[in-house]
């Protein structure tokens, strides 16, 4: 089997390259991302694998399908990239890894609430240059407070877990309410005016793009703390900047941006950064953005590259696609 990578790094050889070995499969690693341009370095191979900044869009897909590719690998969980019933319609498959680590992205999700809430960001900054005045610098105890989870999936049920551990309150929404998992379960209107951190883990989808927006944050309590580590189209940039002019968040993490696309897992320090809302974003001191590295432990690579290398073998040898997605 021969599978072309897309958007490839140095620590995705480390890891795909033992495992795709082991199998017999033959591999090549693009550093460019897949898109209607690129698809022609796959031409002739029987699969692409891509990752969450790859566009395999209509146009793209029909170009994969005339070069002979059969099937997708997502090294991923979301799949908002893949136009499905393209793929569909092309007789391309789409395999994805649905589960490596949600333990990786809830404890990084925590990492992000306690930084902005404490300002660990800032103190390591100040104490860096031997300023040792804690001014400005005061959070609020989280223990009895109450956390909104949006999305109650494997992520979001990890995230209940850590919160509870701080002795945090808990309300969930989710559009399919888990019956199973002891939580409470709120219309979403409560939990945006209840909970003094927001943290989400639902999927991009129609449903939920900007979930965030003008109208909910200001359903939102003042000083309330929010978490995105989910994926950027959650949130309404433009109302996160405006709420933030406004002083209405203590604090914001963020692991995924709206226009990721361009800037994220690039070196972009000697480039002319042209996305105001980025600049605008990074500009807040009560904010803390990072380039989706959530999922990025050694445990999760390990995991999604098996899976990955799993879905392609049980593809190639015609057993059952156990992650395929329809
Ligand atoms: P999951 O599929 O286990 O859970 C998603 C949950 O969202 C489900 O309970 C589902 O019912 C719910 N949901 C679907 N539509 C909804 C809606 N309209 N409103 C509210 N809830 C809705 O997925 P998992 O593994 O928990 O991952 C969640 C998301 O985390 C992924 O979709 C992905 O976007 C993101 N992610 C981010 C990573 C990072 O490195 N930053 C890494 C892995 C995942």
């Amino acid at each position: 089997m021969k599978i072309c990578f897309y958007d490839t790094k140095p620590y995705d050889k480390i890891w795909f390259e033992p495992a795709a070995k082991e199998k017999g499969f033959e591999i090549t690693f693009q550093e460019v991302k897949l898109n209607r341009d690129t698809a022609v370095l796959a031409y002739g191979y029987d699969a692409v694998c891509i990752f969450v900044n790859d566009t395999a869009d209509k146009e793209t897909i029909e170009k994969l399908a005339r070069y002979g590719v059969k099937v997708i690998l997502l090294r991923c969980a979301g799949f908002n990239n893949v136009d499905l019933k393209q793929a569909e319609k092309a007789g391309i498959k789409v395999l994805r890894v649905p589960s490596y680590s949600p333990s990786a992205v809830a404890e990084y999700t925590m990492g992000l609430i306690l930084a902005v809430n404490r300002k660990i960001h800032r103190a390591y900054v100040r104490t860096r240059d031997f300023n040792f005045n804690i001014h400005g610098l005061m959070g609020i105890d989280l223990k009895g407070k109450t956390a909104g989870v949006i999305g109650t999936g494997k992520i979001g049920q990890e995230m209940i877990r850590i919160l509870r551990g701080f002795d945090m309150e808990i309300l969930a929404y989710d559009l399919y309410p888990n019956k199973e998992l002891d939580v409470q379960y709120v219309p979403l209107e409560d939990l945006f005016k209840k909970s003094d951190v927001i943290t989400l883990h639902c999927p991009l989808t129609k449903e939920t793009k900007h979930i965030i927006n003008k109208e909910h944050i200001k359903m939102m309590k003042d000083g309330v703390i929010l978490a995105n580590t989910s994926r950027g189209g959650l949130v309404d940039t433009e109302a996160l900047l405006d709420a933030l002019a406004d002083g209405k968040f203590s604090g914001v993490g963020l692991d995924v941006y709206e226009e990721e696309d361009e800037y994220f897992f690039e070196d972009c320090s000697n480039d002319l950064i042209t996305d105001s809302d980025l600049i605008h974003l990074t500009s807040y001191r009560n904010v803390i953005l990072t380039s989706h590295q959530a999922f990025f432990t050694e445990e999760a690579m390990r995991a999604i590259a098996e899976i990955t290398i799993e879905n392609a073998d049980s593809f190639i040898s015609g057993k059952n696609l156990n992650n395929l997605i329809k």
